[in-house]
């Protein structure tokens, strides 16, 4: 079977990333410390799959440790997750982000060099577009003025793997750029673990729903979108974790080195308030809110020209906003708290 290290494989989409490579015949080995996971996604993964998940609970920037993982493990790729991603703690602590997140990707590489392991993809993000320069947003759109220490992170990260790419002429890089990936498996043994309480929508809005938080707020209706709220391109992360196994068997059929970068989005645009009432009306739950103030480096709308990953990987999605609102209700009720 062949092998892939996955950094950050207890993450949110690391672990479903797992489920897909696992189905598809790919053995997952998960480089995680668990330090924005729990164990329960460790159980969740076994629940599904039927197999213990092989895991090293090392952080990526260390090099010793990472070195003895690819010595002992002999994988055949890298899936590199792992990474800081609170937008606000990145403002409040760039340094934090810019060590870890940057210092892991330069590690890894050069574990990677080390051991002769050719193929890599990366996580990256559609916050490299910053406010973009045309929507939809294709992979040629201009990047490089991301809103957060978060985003300039993914925009280094990228030229990183562009420059290395440039320097060895074997490397095989896949640089994925996720739109706003919400859900959780049809099953609910595992979806997003929020720390404390959620940033992003999607968790808050469950959380809501549930009665542990008083009520959403939705930053903004005065932005200039068909009610007022901004336009995101939510996409499951089920179908996000399919399009990882869809790259690596894509890279492995080129037998080339090559350096290319896909958007992962559904290509629809979907503003706050529809997101609320389409979790509502698929859950039959009601979501208390209330509109405050735009929230700081948020950008209007964003979402995805998809049809380069379509014609290069064969990927598109398969569900709707409904299907993930639905999933992430039934993961938030599994939750439990
Ligand atoms: N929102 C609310 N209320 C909340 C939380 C979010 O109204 O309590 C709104 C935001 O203003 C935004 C939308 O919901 O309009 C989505 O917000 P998220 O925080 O869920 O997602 P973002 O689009 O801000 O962030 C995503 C990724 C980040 C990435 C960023 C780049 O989660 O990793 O896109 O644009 F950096």
């Amino acid at each position: 079977m062949r092998r892939t290290i996955v950094t950050g494989g207890a993450g949110f989409i690391g672990s479903h990333t797992c489920v897909e490579l696992l189905a598809a015949g790919i053995e997952p080995v998960i480089v995680d410390d668990l330090r924005n996971s729990e164990e329960r996604v460790l159980e969740g993964l076994e629940k599904i799959t039927g197999r213990k998940p092989v895991i090293h609970r090392i952080d990526c920037t260390d090099a010793q440790a990472l070195n003895k993982v690819f010595a002992a493990e002999r994988p055949d790729s890298v899936i590199h997750f792992a990474a800081d991603k609170a937008v606000g703690e990145s403002v409040r602590d760039p340094l934090k982000y810019y060590h870890n997140n940057i210092g892991s990707l330069a590690t890894l590489l050069r574990t990677m060099a080390k051991h002769g392991i050719k193929d890599i993809v990366f996580s990256s993000s559609c916050t490299v577009y910053g406010e973009g320069d045309k929507l939809p947003v294709t992979e040629d759109s201009r990047t490089g003025a991301a809103a957060s220490p978060y985003g300039y992170t993914k925009v280094v990260c990228e030229q990183m793997l562009r420059d290395a790419s440039a320097a060895d002429a074997d490397l095989c890089v896949v640089m994925l750029r996720y739109f706003n990936p919400i859900g959780a498996h049809p099953s609910a043994h595992i979806g997003e673990l929020p720390i404390g309480v959620p940033n992003n929508l999607v968790p808050f809005i469950t959380q809501a729903a549930a009665g542990l938080r008083d009520k959403l707020t939705v930053f903004g209706n005065d932005y200039p979108t068909r009610d007022g709220s901004c336009i995101r391109d939510y996409i499951h992360v089920v179908d996000l974790a399919k399009a990882h196994v869809l790259a690596l068997q894509w890279i492995a059929k080129q037998n080339a080195p090559l350096c290319e970068v896909f958007n992962l989005g559904t290509g629809q645009g979907n503003t706050v308030l529809e997101a609320v009432h389409t979790f509502e009306e698929v859950n039959g739950v009601k979501v208390p809110f209330v509109i405050g103030p735009r929230r700081p480096g948020d950008v209007v709308a964003m979402y995805a020209d998809t049809a380069k990953s379509l014609k290069v990987l064969g990927w598109r999605t398969e569900r709707t906003l409904a299907d993930s609102m639905r999933d992430a209700w039934r993961w938030q009720q599994a939750l439990g708290k």
